[in-house]
């Protein structure tokens, strides 16, 4: 009778994720697809024939690659993943070559001994929704680009302060201060498999090591960006750990400050923590004393 509830378990099983409309992956340790059930097919184009027995890389975009395998290593030495069961839109492939983007969430499988046997994938298209998300984030920026700077100024200068956002991973944690941000790019430039404003969250410190997420964090301008390691007292980064401080101006661009310093304001209040500050000298912030990158849009052109 055991057995018989069992196989009708199993055939159950089997049933429902051969009819589930998502798509299910399930991938062996290695990342050599085992299963690929029929939302699979409809979703990536590819029929189980030409997925099972194929790597991951079959439906990753090639710039993703290193950053992906990674994880994926890392998360089946540990036996966790780093969403913990949440999900994350990410760019996928099809085989038709379309722009695909997924809203996917991973788990990791073990066996009945609890060892570690893949990672399974459920997957749905976002592509609709990320696209039309895109395009209204696209729409607020051309509109406050077109915004006169006088008008900008005003409007920011009675602006709540933003709240700060943290992003945590094995052995790190992001912060970031949008209020200091003033969009230099340097961070999606250098590590865009962990900094990109095209996926929520726009953070994801696991997608690299802890090493490459630091030395990114090292050289963000402004100070938007600092970290904190796990179990690590000393929290300083290179720049804050320096005695003194200099000031350079960038072309085009603002101040940066680097060091130890205190910024205050009128009033004397401390208003940027000694590391990095990058400040206004085109006039046309709305964020003052910060660059908030108006220079850009006014055309500031400095005198060398
Ligand atoms: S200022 Fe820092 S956080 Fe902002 S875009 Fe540049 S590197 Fe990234
Ligand atoms: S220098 Fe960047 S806004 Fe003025």
């Amino acid at each position: 009778m055991a057995d018989h509830g069992g196989n009708e378990i199993e055939n159950v099983y089997r049933d429902v994720l051969a009819a589930m409309p998502e798509a299910l992956i399930l991938a062996d340790r290695e990342g050599i697809i085992r299963i690929w059930n029929h939302g699979a097919e409809s979703l990536f184009g590819f029929d189980a024939t030409e997925a099972i027995g194929h790597s991951l890389d079959l439906i990753i975009p090639e710039a993703m690659r290193d950053a992906h395998w990674n994880g994926y290593r890392r998360a089946i030495a540990h036996g966790e993943t780093r969403h913990k069961g949440g999900s994350m839109i990410t760019r996928a492939l099809s085989k038709s070559g379309e722009r695909l983007y997924i809203d996917v969430s991973f788990a990791i499988v073990k066996n009945g001994a609890g060892e570690v046997i893949g990672s399974s994938a459920v997957a749905r298209d976002a592509t609709e929704r990320y696209l039309k998300e895109k395009s209204r984030q696209q729409e607020t920026v051309a509109q406050s680009v077109t915004q006169p700077v006088t008008q900008s100024a005003a409007k920011s200068a009675t602006a709540p302060k933003k709240p700060l956002q943290s992003y945590s991973a094995t052995g790190i944690t992001v912060n970031f201060d949008p209020n200091l941000c003033y969009h230099s790019a340097v961070c999606l430039k250098t590590l865009p498999a962990v900094f990109d404003v095209h996926r929520r969250p726009w953070v994801l410190p696991g997608a690299a090591s802890v090493e490459e997420v630091m030395a990114t964090i090292e050289k963000c301008p402004s100070g938007a960006l600092t970290y904190l390691r796990e179990g690590v007292a000393e929290q300083k980064t290179t720049v804050e750990a320096v005695t003194g401080a200099a000031i350079q101006a960038s072309r085009n661009g603002p101040l940066l400050l680097q060091g130890q310093f205190t910024l205050q304001d009128e009033g004397g209040t401390e208003i940027a923590t000694p590391g990095r500050a990058a400040l206004c000298r085109c006039g046309g912030t709305g964020n003052q004393p910060f660059c908030d990158n108006s220079h850009q849009r006014i055309g500031f052109k400095s005198q060398k």
